[in-house]
């Protein structure tokens, strides 16, 4: 039990430091808040489309990366647990990081430092599903790109990739882990937190829903260079 305190403290608290907020604060000189610009999302996407490709860079790196040291911490609490076999083990360090994994979403999402007021957790959920599963990441980024490539809408991606998580992530553990001693109880527990993640994802993106269905959502587009 206290594995699980000390694992939703620490990962709330780092998913707390929401890059597109303080980006925004830096560039603009602590003049402008990302939450009152375009979408009004903390997020990637939406500094990219109002403040500038490298900001939104440096928002995709440093939210992945509070994530993926979140997930490292909680895997390290978790791997302690005394365990009869290496899969047992492997278990329940798997379980560690998708406890922090969830409270980073809910850190970046609802930021303590930031009254309440964050992202969308796309970047953040991305990066628990690499540190998670490389098979379900590649599946999951393979259907956010198709739908990009043919859409140029980045919510409609991320709605796509955050309804195929939890499908993705049975038929990986089933088909993969599951005959290689996982147990089943592992295999439900995985694709629990993926659907929680999945759904989470998408209540997040209800206005991006309404926009989308009212044909107003707006394309990610290169920008032509005029000449002056
Ligand atoms: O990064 C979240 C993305 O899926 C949508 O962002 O700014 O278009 O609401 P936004």
């Amino acid at each position: 039990c206290w594995r699980i305190i000390i694992t939703a403290v620490i990962a709330y608290l780092l998913g707390s430091v929401n890059t597109a907020v303080i980006v925004t604060k830096i560039v603009t000189g602590g003049k402008k808040d990302i939450r009152e610009m375009g979408s009004g999302n903390a997020g990637f996407t939406n500094v990219l489309r109002s403040v500038g490709k490298v900001p939104a860079i440096f928002t995709i790196v440093c939210d992945a990366l509070k994530c993926v040291v979140a997930v490292i911490i909680g895997w390290l609490i978790f791997s302690t647990i005394p365990a009869d076999s290496q899969i047992l083990s492997n278990e329940f360090g798997n379980c560690g990081k998708y406890i922090a994994g969830i409270f980073a979403i809910l850190g970046h999402s609802y930021p303590v430092y930031f009254h309440f007021k964050g992202g969308k957790g796309v970047v953040t959920a991305a990066a628990l599903i690499a540190s998670e599963d490389w098979r379900v990441f590649i599946a999951v980024i393979a259907a956010f790109l198709i739908v990009f490539a043919c859409t140029k809408i980045i919510s409609l991606s991320s709605i796509t990739a955050a309804v195929l998580y939890g499908p993705f992530t049975f038929l990986a553990t089933f088909l993969f882990d599951y005959p290689n001693g996982y147990s089943l109880g592992y295999v439900i527990l995985s694709t629990v937190a993926a659907l929680i993640i999945g759904i989470f994802v998408i209540v997040k993106h209800k206005d991006n829903i309404k926009r989308l269905m009212r044909g107003e959502e707006k394309k990610i587009t290169a920008k032509k260079k005029t000449n002056a």
